[in-house]
């Protein structure tokens, strides 16, 4: 199945893990038409340079775009803390000025204010999404006098990836990220699972979190922002497909795709292999 002639809403990932993201828009909104990428081939990209995930980003963008996409979602928060604000501000006015393409940052941080008491704030993440300070940025913008602590953890990715993350191993890396989370500061009552993959280990990073502490799951807050996005924009959404398709993308070879997106998704995937230059 193609989405040939269709307007379907992009959702890009470096991998499997913006399927989680995916799967709560499509439960909130299921008439729309979507086309998910995964770059599978050159995750992950928690560990890559703010110039490579850029550059690998905006090719996805711009296959997307090439394939009907007018609003773009990265669901990757690496992607939209190293390339999104460049992709918006320099290269969108280019390529097209009537298209959209949105991050997850702002959205999860726009939920801050009502969930925390004491304005410290936890931010679990890839080691390219906690260097960026993409979280800490947006967060003192949109609410100075918070205070942010963020805490790579780099074992949890590869622990999904590897269809670890029921394992007793598990236990080691989760307790060990949490832990060092809360030396920063014992006064945190709220943290953001800023990573695509973390839902995937939620029943293991509930067992080690203080029972105090709110955990911040993103999926439903982007689909939430999304359909609060299109009523605001009726320009764009009116262009996109009502047909509750999706169609799954990947730079990796669709059989190695498909058999580990059906995990993300529960249910059987067939994907399509690209290749981005
Ligand atoms: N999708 C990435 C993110 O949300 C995690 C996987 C990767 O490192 O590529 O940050």
């Amino acid at each position: 199945m193609t989405l040939k002639g269709k307007s379907p809403i992009g959702i890009f990932d470096s991998g499997y893990g913006g399927l989680t993201i995916l799967s709560e828009i499509r439960k909130l909104m299921p008439e729309y038409d979507y086309l998910y990428l995964g770059d599978n081939a050159r995750a992950p990209y928690g560990s890559r340079s703010f110039e490579v995930v850029y550059r690998f980003t905006l090719q996805a963008v711009e296959h997307l775009f090439s394939r009907g996409c007018r609003l773009v979602i990265l669901a990757c928060n690496t992607a939209s803390a190293k390339a999104l604000r460049t992709i918006q501000q320099n290269d969108l006015p280019k390529l097209d000025p009537s298209r959209r393409v949105l991050g997850v940052i702002r959205p999860t941080v726009e939920k801050l204010g009502e969930l925390t008491h004491t304005g410290e704030i936890g931010i679990l993440g890839t080691m390219g999404t906690i260097q960026s300070g993409s979280y800490t940025m947006e967060i003192e913008k949109m609410y100075p006098g918070y205070h942010v602590y963020g805490q790579a953890c780099p074992m949890w990715v590869p622990l999904v990836e590897y269809k670890e993350a029921d394992s007793d191993g598990a236990d080691y890396f989760v307790e060990k990220y949490i832990n060092e989370l809360f030396l920063q500061s014992k006064g945190i009552d709220t943290v953001i699972l800023g990573c695509t993959h973390y839902p995937l280990l939620y029943p293991k990073i509930a067992k080690y979190m203080p029972d105090s502490v709110t955990v911040i799951k993103q999926g439903p807050i982007i689909a939430e922002s999304l359909k609060d996005y299109l009523h605001r924009h009726p320009e764009i959404e009116t262009a996109c497909s009502k047909h509750g398709q999706c169609h799954y993308l990947t730079t990796e070879s669709s059989g190695k795709f498909s058999p580990m997106a059906s995990i993300f998704l529960d249910e059987p995937v067939e994907a399509e292999q690209i290749t981005l230059t």
